[in-house]
């Protein structure tokens, strides 16, 4: 059976990474194909304990390269036990943020050491780089209005609780990852109706699928 795909979202707090992948799952599904959808922190049970730690906000007294170490731990368990071997069985796997939001939130604004970042990520997803990286991108008051909203009465969570200023360098910082690595990220505007957005992910998706069934066509032929 051809290698599945592995396809990421990532942006600030409150873009719709959420809602958007639940639509592109049905999407996908509805023309047969096999989806898994899955989320970071957590995804998998050891991954699950961690996100716990992280999100509560009982890890931050120990400093930001705790909290990377965690997650990337976090991660290398969710690569191992779900995202290769669904890829492998030939699933197309969506996940709610991976290593772009370490290098963002724990690299950038946790002002960590940009080696002590590459080897960790390096560990953690050991090869399990995105197919295909969605950037949503929306104004940080924006993207923490709709997040609050979304909550009600519940409390904001160790990432969101942090001043305007950080959530504006973290959008710059996925732009700026965006721009390095073209081929594997695009950057949808998340301030369109969720339509259009929706519009906009799936017309990539089905780039990426077209152009994964000419080099397995191409393959072939050979
Ligand atoms: P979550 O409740 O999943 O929120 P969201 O809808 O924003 O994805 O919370 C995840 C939080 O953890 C979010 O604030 C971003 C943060 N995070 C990191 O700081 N580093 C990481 O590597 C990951 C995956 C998430």
């Amino acid at each position: 059976m051809a290698r599945g795909i592995f396809i990421t979202f990532e942006g600030g707090e409150g873009a719709g990474k959420s809602s958007q992948i639940r639509t592109l799952a049905a999407t996908l599904r509805e023309n047969g194909r096999d989806v898994l959808v899955t989320r970071e922190p957590g995804g998998s049970p050891g991954a699950e304990a961690v996100r716990h730690v992280l999100l509560s906000g009982a890890a931050e007294p120990f400093g930001p390269s705790m909290e990377a170490l965690l997650f990337a731990a976090a991660r290398s368990d969710h690569v191992e036990q779900v995202i290769r071997p669904a890829v492998k069985r030939g699933k197309i796997v969506l996940c709610d943020r991976f290593m772009d939001s370490s290098r963002v939130y724990q690299g950038v604004t946790g002002n960590l050491d940009a080696d002590f970042m590459r080897s960790l990520e390096e560990v953690a997803i050991n090869g399990m780089t995105p197919d295909l990286t969605i950037v949503l991108d929306l104004d940080p008051e924006e993207g923490l209005r709709r997040a609050t909203a979304r909550r009600g009465d519940g409390s904001a969570d160790r990432f969101e609780k942090e001043t305007i200023d950080i959530h504006r360098r973290r959008r710059e910082a996925f732009l700026d990852i965006a721009r390095a690595e073209p081929q594997r990220c695009v950057v949808v505007d998340a301030a369109q109706a969720p339509k259009k957005v929706a519009a906009q992910i799936a017309l990539a998706v089905s780039d990426l699928l077209h152009r994964r069934r000419l080099s397995v066509e191409e393959a072939g032929a050979a």
